[in-house]
């Protein structure tokens, strides 16, 4: 088990790359959660600048080795400057799609997802196949948010209704504790759980002011062309909103962060992608 004051060590030890705090936050707090054991072999889904990916390096040790996919060769770029300024040497980072990844059944012990869930086109499906991935009693771990958490936009998008824009709900299927457990329970998985945190631990007050613009460059929220001036003229209505002591109350309030982490049964054979 991965304790705090380990965490905070690793945590020093990662070379400082162009990342929002709060991705960092999210992504250690994943990683302790799944607890990445010495000697494992690791894949992280949508790496990103490989925050996950070093984190859990350090942590599987020089016997262990950590594949980080993503399809931004940039993203891949940042990462790889990464492992090369903090000397990690058993990280590889590989350019491709996570939901068309071509691995051999049971290649590796744990699969991790940070802050990338939502992006696959096909959730239940990416999920089948990254069940495939795992050896049996391997694990998968990743995290997401309550759908009407305000750190995927909920009060924009209530705010937006009202004017008659649309701005989609952003992990439907992972919105509730429920759905998470369902949703790994049909790709295969078994003894699911979802550790649920304060949304404000992981999101600052500046972030959630910035949903305006945030909303119209991300293709997760689903705004429409002819709506992106129209969502724009609402910033100041949005950020009245999300300012305001009741609402500030809400947030700290709000228990939205999900941290989810499932099984592949032990008696699992090797089954086959798809
Ligand atoms: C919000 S970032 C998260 C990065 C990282 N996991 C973290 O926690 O900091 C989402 C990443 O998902 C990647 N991504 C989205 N869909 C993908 C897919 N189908 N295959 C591979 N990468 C994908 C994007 O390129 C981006 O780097």
């Amino acid at each position: 088990m991965t304790t705090n004051g380990q965490l905070q060590r690793i945590l020093t030890h990662v070379p400082t790359i162009s990342r929002g705090e709060h991705q960092a936050r999210l992504a250690a707090r994943l990683v302790q959660l799944a607890a990445p054991r010495i000697g494992e072999r690791v894949l992280d889904i949508a790496t990103g600048t490989g925050f996950v990916a070093i984190l859990t390096a350090r942590l599987v040790g020089e016997g262990g080795r950590v594949v980080g996919v993503d399809f931004s060769a940039g993203m891949l770029d940042q990462a790889t400057k990464a492992i090369e300024a903090g000397g990690v040497k058993n990280v590889e980072f590989i350019q491709a799609d996570a939901e068309t990844l071509d691995y051999a059944p049971g290649s590796f012990d744990l699969i991790l997802c940070g802050n990338a869930l939502p992006y696959m086109s096909d959730v239940p499906a990416a999920l089948r196949l990254w069940h495939s991935l795992l050896r049996p009693g391997g694990r998968l771990a990743f995290n997401c948010w309550a759908e009407h958490s305000y750190a995927t936009g909920h009060l924009l998008r209530v705010i937006a209704a009202r004017h008659g824009i649309r701005v989609a709900v952003v992990g439907p299927e992972t919105g509730s504790p429920e759905r998470c457990r369902a949703v790994l329970a049909a790709a295969g998985f078994v003894r699911p759980a979802v550790v649920a945190e304060s949304t404000a631990a992981f999101v600052t007050a500046g972030r959630l002011e910035t949903f305006t613009e945030m909303a119209v460059k991300n293709k997760l929220y689903g705004i429409t062309p002819s709506d992106i001036n129209p969502l724009c003229d609402l910033r100041d209505e949005y950020i009245a909103a999300i300012q305001s002591p009741s609402v500030t109350d809400s947030i700290n309030a709000e228990v939205g962060a999900y941290f989810v982490l499932g099984h592949k049964s032990s008696a699992s054979p090797l089954d086959e992608h798809g």
